[in-house]
């Protein structure tokens, strides 16, 4: 069971309130690049839309870390009914999936994502989020290069991101062939958002990364 568009907007305000930040403008963007891609792309657009909307719903609970938030999403979906979305809560950060967990997680809720995730094969939905989480910035659509330098200036580097990128870039491949044109065909704008660079987000003073 999912949401409808109306109420996953619904949720994304109220999160707002709770935690406002780019996160909310970013997800609305992850929702309209993967309706785009996904009608072109014969996949279901409406929920294409409500799951790119609430990928991120997790930092509804405050800011927080990549694990908390996923985790957080997980369970809020799941308490709402809503598996679909619940499961994209856990594997959109995760493009690489088993790949991304070769390291035995010290914490509770690392491990339950780390179960999750190897329990899991990843769907065309899956890939579509994991690839629009890196096409939509809060700003507006930009290329994968320029979304990856966004998040790596923001978080710093460790050798296994670039495995990650490649990952993304070949899901875009895997959509340009279904699509017969290139994803960034279908994002508004893209070419003139793509050559913004707005100072990376900082969490207001005091509060925990
Ligand atoms: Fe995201």
């Amino acid at each position: 069971m999912l949401p409808t568009i109306e109420e996953a907007m619904k949720e994304l305000d109220a999160a707002w309130k709770l935690n406002p930040g780019p996160w909310v403008r970013h997800s609305v963007n992850v929702g309209i690049a993967a309706r785009n891609i996904a009608e072109k792309a014969g996949l279901d657009s409406e929920k294409a839309y409500v799951i790119g909307l609430l990928h991120d719903i997790g930092r509804r609970v405050g800011i927080v870390d990549i694990p908390t938030h996923v985790y957080e999403g997980y369970r809020y979906c799941m308490i709402k009914g809503w598996e679909e979305a619940a499961r994209i809560c856990m594997t959109h950060s995760y493009p690489r999936m088993s790949a991304d967990f070769d390291y035995e997680p010290e914490t509770e809720r690392e491990m339950g994502i780390k179960k999750y995730i190897l329990g899991c094969v990843p769907d065309d939905y899956d890939k579509l989020i994991q690839m629009c989480d890196a096409l939509a910035a809060d700003y507006g659509f930009v290329i994968l290069e320029k979304r990856f330098v966004d998040v790596t200036r923001r978080y710093g580097i460790m050798e296994d991101y670039i495995k990650g990128w490649d990952t993304i870039f070949a899901i875009k491949e895997h959509f340009d062939s279904l699509m017969g044109c290139s994803v960034y065909d279908v994002l508004p704008d893209i070419g003139r958002t793509t050559l913004l660079t707005p100072k990376p987000w900082q969490p207001p003073k005091g509060e925990q990364k």
